[in-house]
């Protein structure tokens, strides 16, 4: 197969695991340009992207810039403050004007679950969702499957573990079915409070116990606790959090068996994750960092139909 079966990228569901496997292969492709001394192609030379974030962002914005700017393409930068949004633009009113200045593709960061779905409903252009609310962020679960893949060989028959707010999280939103489609097992540890209803539906399993639920993973996925999508406490107190789901050495020290450390970030260091394990060998949160531009690189590539 050498061609996606979607036209745009609003979530990890509609993709197939071949779509997923084609993804890795040409990352894979883009990863050794970006070893090279000069690391940038003329792939998407005559293609001109506008990435639209209506909410914060660091990795994703910054990685999606750096991925554009390799495969030559001409980018437009959006964020909704300092912009008509203020005065009362819609968001349809909104892309559909940046399209009319002959941009080709969206990148879109939105704080409202189905933003993107909206959007690709309406217009014509590539959608490539950057994280919709709590629903999904494709691209932070491609990288992570990536990276996991590039450690193991393979995801196949591997235990994955996602721990924390697993209720507001696009990461979990996006993780869980990538996981899925390429034959891991999916596990989720954090408050009862914080894990969706209907988990099993999902074929997901729930353990409360955070020593039990490391005992049993080959990867552990470390989530932040989502306060910005929170307007009620959902746990008594971060302290208390910390207590009973913060990962740490002294926790980490205590379990036989090795197990490799995730984050999607940004870190609240001390609360779901200390310093002693974010910055271990046992981490594998700068090489994330690190595939999502081979990641998003190929995504774009892809959608553009460079390869076909
Ligand atoms: N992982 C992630 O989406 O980080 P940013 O919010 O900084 O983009």
């Amino acid at each position: 197969m050498s061609a996606l079966s979607q036209k745009h990228l609003t979530g990890i569901k509609p993709l197939t695991a071949s779509d997923i496997d084609l993804i890795f292969q040409t990352a894979d492709n883009f990863k050794e340009i970006l070893q090279r001394p000069i690391k940038k192609v003329p792939s998407l030379r005559d293609i001109t992207i506008a990435n639209l974030f209506f909410e914060d962002s660091t990795r994703t914005r910054i990685s999606f810039e750096l991925a554009e700017k390799r495969l030559s393409a001409d980018t437009i930068n959006f964020s909704s403050s300092g912009s008509s949004v203020k005065k009362g633009e819609t968001l349809l009113d909104t892309v559909r004007n940046i399209l009319a200045m002959k941009v080709d593709m969206i990148v879109m960061r939105h704080s409202s679950s189905g933003a993107p779905e909206f959007l690709a409903q309406h217009i014509n252009a590539n959608i490539v969702n950057a994280g919709d609310g709590t629903h999904e962020h494709p691209t932070q679960g491609l990288l992570d499957g990536y990276s996991v893949r590039e450690k193991f060989g393979t995801l196949k028959g591997l235990n994955y573990l996602i721990i924390g707010d697993i209720k507001h999280s696009r990461v979990a939103g996006s993780d869980i079915p990538l996981m899925q489609k390429m034959g891991a097992k999916v596990k989720v540890c954090g408050p009862p409070t914080l894990i969706p209803k209907h988990l099993e539906e999902l074929g997901v399993t729930y353990e409360p116990n955070l020593k039990k639920a490391l005992e049993w993973c080959d990867v552990a996925n470390v989530l932040r606790i989502q306060l910005e999508r929170m307007d009620i406490k959902f746990v008594p107190s971060l302290r208390e959090y910390s207590l009973f789901y913060g990962v740490n050495r002294e926790l980490l020290d205590s379990i036989s068996k090795d197990f490799t450390i995730m984050h999607p970030g940004p870190i609240n260091r001390g609360v779901e994750l200390n310093s002693d394990v974010a910055d271990s060998k046992q981490s594998l949160i700068l090489q994330q960092v690190e595939n999502g531009v081979a990641i998003r690189m190929a995504v774009l590539y892809l959608l553009a139909g460079r390869n076909s």
